[in-house]
């Protein structure tokens, strides 16, 4: 198959690409460089052995992005550009609304003029909202947003259920993803953020690279097992692989997939875990909680493996193992 990638040379999109030139499929990357570097794209042509069609153009160009589908035969698409900064998307909603809402629109009319009908979208479990309680199971309604970021997912699945009530011609698989964490295991490819990061993995990863001083943990008086916050983290391979089961399984129609493992782990849990595999010291403090935050969630990942086959494969351990792996390689 030759799938379009946007945003592939980001974290997850860049991880997606090795699984998908692992499977034979041809693959054509568009991804305005606004959050990843274009050394990856050299990266990926090393881990896999493969030349792959790069174009640096921004999805809010429609003529640009038209002019891909007129040059390759494109037989479908996975969508991953967006911005997805959550606090930056409280500062800034009109940059938020603007770029991954009409980015998405432009894409989705350029793959309708093309007769392309076939669209994985990264969505997040952030769709879910604050009303329901974990396991989130997909047949749950999406809930109220905590950010604009999570608005323009929830928004974009609507856009397309709206799009596939329409026209059921189209094949759309809406993944959510919880908490997606680790890197390849080459460690040549990984997360990384911009400027001080927000998330928990990469904090934890400067902390112990030595170039932030100490990891705040947000509330340790929390309804969980051991008071801090519990999340399903996902190894950044195994969710690249839900994504060519997802292109390759999913049925006719539209349908929607969590990814995630089904496990929660606490912050403390996957602090000391780190420190365990890598035997090394997190410098760490307990603070206040953090706003918006959600004592713990993670998925029900019945239905992914009912349909498309996927489960996740990796351990707390490889993701503690990989992530500090990428992390002393680009110190
Ligand atoms: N945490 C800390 N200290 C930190 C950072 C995080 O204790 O410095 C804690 C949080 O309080 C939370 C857990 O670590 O309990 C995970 O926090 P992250 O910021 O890593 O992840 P979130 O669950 O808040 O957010 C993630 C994604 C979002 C997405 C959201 C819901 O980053 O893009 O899940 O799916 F919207």
């Amino acid at each position: 198959m030759r799938v379009l990638v946007t945003g592939g040379l980001g974290f997850i999109g860049s991880h997606t690409v090795v699984e998908l030139l692992e499977e034979n499929n041809e693959v054509i990357i568009v991804d305005n460089l606004y959050n990843s570097k274009i050394e990856v794209l050299e990266k990926l042509e090393r881990i896999s052995g493969k030349s792959i069609k790069f174009y640096q153009y921004d999805l809010l160009d429609k003529e640009k992005l038209d002019s891909i589908f007129a040059e390759n035969n494109i037989d479908s698409v996975i969508h991953f550009a967006g911005y997805k900064a959550v606090g930056e998307s409280v500062r800034e909603p009109l940059m938020y609304y603007t770029n991954n809402l009409i980015s998405t629109l432009n894409l989705l009319e350029v793959m309708k003029k093309y007769d392309v009908r076939k669209i994985v979208f990264s969505s997040s479990a952030t769709v879910y909202g604050e009303q329901e309680t974990p396991k989130y199971v997909e047949t749950m309604k999406r809930g109220e947003t905590a950010s604009p970021y999570g608005t323009t997912k929830a928004m974009i699945e609507k856009m397309l259920e709206d799009l596939y009530a329409s026209d059921n011609s189209w094949n759309i698989t809406i993944l959510r993803y919880f908490n997606p964490v680790g890197a390849h295991q080459s460690g040549l490819i990984g997360e990384e953020p911009n400027g001080i990061p927000n998330n928990l993995m990469p904090y934890v990863m400067k902390v112990a690279a030595g170039k932030l001083e100490q990891l705040s943990i947000f509330g340790n008086d929390y309804p969980t097992p051991d008071g801090t916050g519990v999340r399903d983290y996902i190894h950044v391979v195994d969710l690249a692989k839900g994504h060519v089961k997802a292109l390759q399984n999913s049925p006719d129609g539209l349908n929607v997939y969590n990814l995630g493992s089904g496990k929660g782990v606490s912050v403390l849990e996957l602090v000391t875990t780190f420190e365990k595999v890598n035997e090394l010291k997190v410098n760490y403090k307990i603070v206040d909680r953090r706003p918006g935050d959600l004592p713990e969630y993670y998925a029900d990942p019945t239905k992914a493996l009912k349909e498309i086959d996927w489960k996740t494969e990796k351990t707390l351990e490889d993701i503690c193992k990989d992530t500090w792996n990428y992390q002393k390689n680009n110190i």
